[in-house]
């Protein structure tokens, strides 16, 4: 498995709407392990491809307290949503901020699993909220486009700040390994 790097906010490539997968071979199973792998390293409990620069519908989630129940979305489609309500969010691509954001706190979602076979979830609370807000990734959409525009300006302009002084502070580019 290979830790993939996240793509941060705002870079263009997050508003890349993804297509969908017409088989489950062996590099979507591939693609799916490196996401499960990345999203664990990075402490997060969600992950779509969209957030690794592959524009695949692909998600994975582990809302489990002891990070050991992963779940893969191949295709995800939401068949039905209940019960709206607030919860604060974040995201790998906004590192460092949490907001409110309305959402259907249940949802039966329609998904191919990483074995390639149709199921169906009933989802609630965190893992119905973490997979919506991963199928907006998968729509080139963001947390931040429910936020005021005063408050998505702040969030970009200080991530902004952040990314140019990592990259004056100089992670000098590596020759090629051979
Ligand atoms: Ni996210």
């Amino acid at each position: 498995m290979t830790r993939l790097t996240i793509l941060e906010y705002p870079d263009p490539r997050l508003r890349t709407k993804a297509a969908p997968v017409a088989t489950v071979d062996a590099g979507i199973r591939q693609l799916i392990d490196d996401l499960l792998e990345t999203m664990y390293a990075s402490k997060g409990v969600g992950l779509a491809a969209t957030q690794v620069d592959r524009h695949v519908r692909v998600l994975v989630a582990d809302v489990s307290e002891e990070k050991n129940q992963p779940l893969a979305f191949v295709n995800p489609e939401v068949l039905a949503r209940e019960d709206v309500g607030t919860m604060q969010e974040g995201c790998l691509s906004v590192p460092g901020f949490w907001e409110d954001v309305d959402r259907a706190h249940k949802v039966r979602v329609r998904a191919l699993g990483r074995d390639g076979k149709p199921f169906e979830l009933d989802a609630e609370g965190l893992l119905a909220v973490c997979i919506q807000h991963e199928m907006d990734h998968l729509e080139g959409k963001l947390f931040v486009d429910y936020l005021s525009e005063l408050k998505r300006t702040r969030i970009r302009k200080k991530l902004e700040k952040e990314q140019r002084q990592r990259s004056a502070d100089g992670v000098r580019p590596r020759a090629p390994a051979l």
